[in-house]
């Protein structure tokens, strides 16, 4: 057993017997089976029983099949893993609904090989940082779906491309603010064709279905000129084909790009100020998020998933520790079968699993293309 597990154990044993979980079925849509799946972790104490019926939900709701009887059981091996680590998930972090979620069948390496993408663990120190803006007159709650800046939830599929879909979000929702106009832009075309890297370490170069940096893909779309439309480029969840990027179908520009400090006003300020910010966040209690606001007791700030900061809440839970705290809202790209529709709830005001680490604003041009 390694150091952080020991620990983990030790804070679990402690905790047990002061958390109570404030998690009911109600907070969450679903079936009869998905109610069963989330009584596998906020009920009784042993996360395998029925483990069988509950794979074969899973199975069924996300229309798996595996291709021999081998595969079939090594599986199932990592499904019951997989209830006991939701199970786990659940008491580090109660104010979420953890459970059975598409990534079942995955171990942890397999989920952060092919979900994840972000490609390095701080920004680049030569990136241009965001003016410090006012903070005394920031509404209490904010959300950019209720003003129109937020396309629909995307699906990166099988390919670590997430930085792909954080940085069209971005885009998308400064394009939004410059000419009024939403439109969905094309990350395959940065999967495809962005390859710039940054200088300041080797090996970080944005490499398609291999992960990459938001700030690297802006200094992309600056150069190249833009991004083209999702339709005009669609995604396709791989990266094996060649560049086929048209300069004349380019639908929105960047102006500039910048990093936003650590504080937390500030990053509130430049959401509210500039649109939709592209973070990066750890992502471990995501494989087995399904809803709530996620506020772990203990979450590794090493940055390796690549996400869109859409908005954020004031106080919408109690919980002992974190009564009263607000949260961010998040764009995740794993389509809308995952987490509330598609969106990530993490609470506010502690760096929570490193989501304040990695902040970059873009601006678009205020050019019209049609
Ligand atoms: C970035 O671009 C926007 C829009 O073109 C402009 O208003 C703003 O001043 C620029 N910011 C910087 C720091 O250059």
């Amino acid at each position: 057993m390694d150091r952080l597990t020991l620990f983990t154990l030790f804070l679990l044993s402690l905790l047990s017997s002061a958390v109570v979980s404030t998690v009911t079925a109600k907070d969450v849509n679903g079936g009869e089976d998905d109610l069963l799946i989330r009584q596998v972790v906020s009920g009784g104490d042993d996360p395998l029983l029925n483990a069988e019926h509950h794979f074969s939900s899973f199975k069924q709701k996300f229309g798996k099949a595996y291709a021999t009887q081998e595969e079939h059981d090594y599986r199932f091996d990592v499904f019951k893993a997989n209830l006991r680590r939701a199970k786990r998930h659940q008491k580090l972090d109660p104010n979420a609904v953890h459970g059975v979620t598409k990534f079942s069948d995955l171990t942890p390496g397999e989920f952060r090989r092919k979900f994840l993408g972000l490609k390095r663990l701080r920004l680049p120190t030569d990136a241009q940082k965001a003016p410090i803006l006012p903070t005394n007159d920031l509404p209490t709650d904010f959300d950019w779906r209720d003003h129109g800046a937020v396309t629909e939830v995307k699906n990166q599929g099988s390919c670590g491309s997430c930085w792909s879909f954080s940085t069209t979000g971005a885009l998308e929702g400064a394009h939004f603010l410059a000419t009024g106009e939403l439109v969905s832009l094309s990350e395959q075309q940065l999967v495809d064709c962005d390859h710039v890297c940054d200088p300041e370490e080797a090996g970080s170069c944005d490499a398609g279905c291999n992960g990459g940096l938001m700030t690297n893909a802006y200094e992309y779309t600056l150069k190249a000129g833009g991004l083209q439309r999702e339709e005009d480029y669609p995604y396709t969840g791989t990266d094996r084909g060649p560049c086929k990027f048209d300069k004349t179908k380019i639908a929105a520009s960047v102006s500039n790009f910048s990093v936003v400090s650590l504080d937390e006003d500030q990053i509130a300020a430049n959401l509210v100020k500039n649109g939709p910010l592209s973070i990066g966040i750890n992502a471990v209690f995501m494989q087995t998020y399904i809803g709530g606001v996620s506020c772990p007791y203990i979450c590794g700030r090493h940055l390796d998933h690549g996400v869109l900061l859409v908005g954020y809440g004031a106080a919408g839970y109690s919980q002992i520790r974190f009564k009263e705290k607000p949260y961010w809202i998040i764009k995740n790209s794993w389509g809308q079968n995952w987490g509330e529709d598609g969106y990530y709830k993490i609470c506010r005001g502690h760096n929570v699993c490193g989501v304040d680490s990695m902040v970059s604003t873009v601006a678009a041009l205020s050019t019209k293309h049609t």
